[in-house]
């Protein structure tokens, strides 16, 4: 009878394996939740008495939460030794852009119905506007050169000093969002202090 328990099972699972396989899935299925749930409720009425408000600030928290869960990436890899990890930090990043553009989408259809007359008029005269768009404008790159023949051509080195640049629209993110309330600081104040441990953990990990 001990002797039945005690057989190896044949192929044991790998746990490290099932996980590595299933995290770029999972990570994308996560990342798609909050735009299918803004289409379902887009369909049922679900965005309350202001949608296009609705849509821009939705879509606009979501831009800068990605950004903030793509930075949060190399901190939880310096602290778990999880490696696996930067496998999705790209997709993450993607996302990003995914979430930025729809919120400008909103805006300029939605909002000003493409009257770039307007468009440019606010970003000119409201600061917060200027520095969101500064902040877009910043991401553009990033996106263009995220694909693996890019990262190849520009080299590894190259290319990860030139993502930094993401801290600086996470911090703009920031700034346009707060510039943008009358009241209630708590949300971008809550963002802010999360960035500020993230830096804080890369910089004590990198000068110990
Ligand atoms: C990386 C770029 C950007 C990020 C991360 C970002 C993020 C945000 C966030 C978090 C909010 C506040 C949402 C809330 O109240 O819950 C917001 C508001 C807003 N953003 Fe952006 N934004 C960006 C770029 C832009 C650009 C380029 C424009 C326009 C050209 C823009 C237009 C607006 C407007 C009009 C609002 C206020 C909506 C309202 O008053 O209800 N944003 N954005």
């Amino acid at each position: 009878m001990n002797d039945i328990l005690a057989i190896e099972p044949k192929h044991p699972i790998d746990w490290a394996i099932i996980v590595r396989r299933a995290l770029k899935p999972v990570v994308f299925t996560l990342s798609c939740l909050p735009v299918a749930w803004l289409a379902w409720a887009a369909l049922n009425n679900g965005l309350g008495a202001n949608p296009i408000e609705k849509l821009i600030r939705f879509n606009g928290d979501w831009a800068l939460r990605f950004l903030l869960i793509g930075l949060a990436v190399t901190p939880i890899r310096l602290m778990t030794g999880w490696t696996d990890i930067a496998r999705v930090r790209r997709m993450l990043g993607l996302f990003a852009f995914f979430y930025v553009c729809l919120h400008i989408s909103a805006y300029v259809g939605l909002d000003q119905f493409f009257n770039w007359r307007n468009i440019w008029a606010d970003i000119v005269k409201r600061v917060y506007i200027t520095i969101g768009m500064a902040a877009f404008l910043s991401l553009i790159p990033l996106a263009v050169t995220s694909t693996a023949g890019m990262v190849k051509r520009m080299g590894a080195r190259q290319w990860r000093r030139m993502h930094r640049v993401v801290y600086v629209t996470t911090i703009a993110g920031i700034i346009h969002y707060i510039m943008m309330l009358k009241a209630g600081y708590q949300e971008p104040a809550l963002y802010a202090a999360i960035l500020a441990v993230l830096l804080a953990i890369r910089a004590l990990k990198k000068w110990p």
